[in-house]
């Protein structure tokens, strides 16, 4: 890929412009020094800043910056999450939900030495939103597996393991019991797993593997999941690994992708200034991974662990008192 690439920066509200601008100024410490690095950071509305000045929380304006960008570094919405996140997820297929867990030193957590992939597809399942009432009494939402939405994020997961020089995908399923969906799904899983007979292919339920992620996160890999269990897992081995504070995740897409902190908008720190913006930086690497920048990407991590290994800067959540601005700086303060 060229050097050049257009980033839609989409702050949303809540919490999410503070810990955008986070990522902002260690986007920019990196492009100072390598000026090879060329990132066109240009912002725009969704959420509720979007819904005040032009009435929509997802404006055709910035689904036009969206367009003509190479990516998208999303901050949080907090009550327009579903007006905005799923129609994005769905309007630009953004179909992998990458959300990688790995303990950092100088972080308190369950669990050590932990380095896990989840894979969530993010496009089918309940997520499509069908079901029906009937006669008020019952309620019934569809989970839509279609052939190629399984397909393609198998084969996503299959070839993500390969270039990260990853050994296994173990998909986490509930085949027994819903015949309909996660049967055909682990099937498959199975038949498209020999034609990666490089990366080892596994399956476990997934109450169980719920379960080990906590116990013993450290015998995982890239675990592929569908949506919505990959919703809950996905904050599990957060949960594992120190907290939301340091998960972030990448929707990708064909030519599209967009990268988030899993957190969410937390209202009730907005303006606070106190929240902890390492999601969001991680977020930017993996943007930058994404992108071909592989060693602006590693810049980022190594400043990321070293600041918390010295533990000087502790922001709230690791039982410190610093500013969301105070981390950042420190952060980008090693880039340089
Ligand atoms: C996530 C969130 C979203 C989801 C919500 C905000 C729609 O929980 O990204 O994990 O359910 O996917
Ligand atoms: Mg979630």
């Amino acid at each position: 890929m060229g050097r050049n690439h257009k980033i839609a920066v989409l702050p949303g509200d809540g919490i999410g412009p503070e810990v955008i601008d986070g990522a902002v100024v260690v986007l920019k410490a990196l492009m100072r020094s390598d000026p090879r690095l060329k990132l066109e950071l240009t912002r725009g509305d969704v959420g509720e800043p979007a819904n005040e000045k032009y009435g929509n929380p997802l404006p055709e304006e910035t689904l036009a910056l969206i367009r003509e960008s190479n990516a998208i570094l999303f901050g949080a919405v907090g009550k327009f999450a579903t007006p905005v996140i799923l129609p994005m997820r769905q309007k630009f297929q953004l179909f992998a939900n990458v959300r990688p867990a790995y303990t950092f030193e100088g972080v308190p957590a369950l669990q050590k030495n932990v380095d896990i992939i989840v894979i969530r597809e993010n496009t089918e399942d309940v997520y499509k939103g069908i079901g029906y009432t009937i006669d008020d009494s019952s309620h019934v939402a569809l989970r839509i597996f279609t052939r190629k939405g399984m397909e393609r994020i198998i084969r996503y997961a299959f070839e993500y393991a390969r270039r990260e020089g990853r050994k296994s995908v173990l998909l986490a399923h509930k085949a027994p019991v819903i015949l309909y969906t996660d049967l055909p799904f682990l099937n498959l899983f199975k038949d498209l797993s020999r034609e990666y007979p490089d990366i080892e292919a596994k399956d476990m339920l997934i109450d169980s593997c719920a379960m080990k992620v906590v116990m013993a996160p450290q015998i995982f890999d890239v675990i592929l999941v569908s949506n919505l269990m990959g919703d809950i897992l996905s904050d599990v081995t957060a949960g594992v690994i120190g907290g939301l504070g340091f998960a972030p995740s990448g929707n990708i897409g064909e030519n599209l992708a967009m990268f988030e902190p899993i957190h969410g908008s937390a209202p009730e720190f907005a303006g606070k200034h106190k929240v902890n913006p390492i999601g969001a930086i991680l977020a930017a690497k993996m943007m930058l991974e994404w992108l071909g920048e592989s060693e602006a990407a590693s810049r980022i991590h190594r400043a990321v662990s070293a600041v918390l290994r010295e533990g000087k800067i502790r922001t709230f959540d690791l039982g410190g008192d610093s500013t969301t601005e105070e981390m950042a700086e420190a952060i980008a303060k090693k880039i340089a």
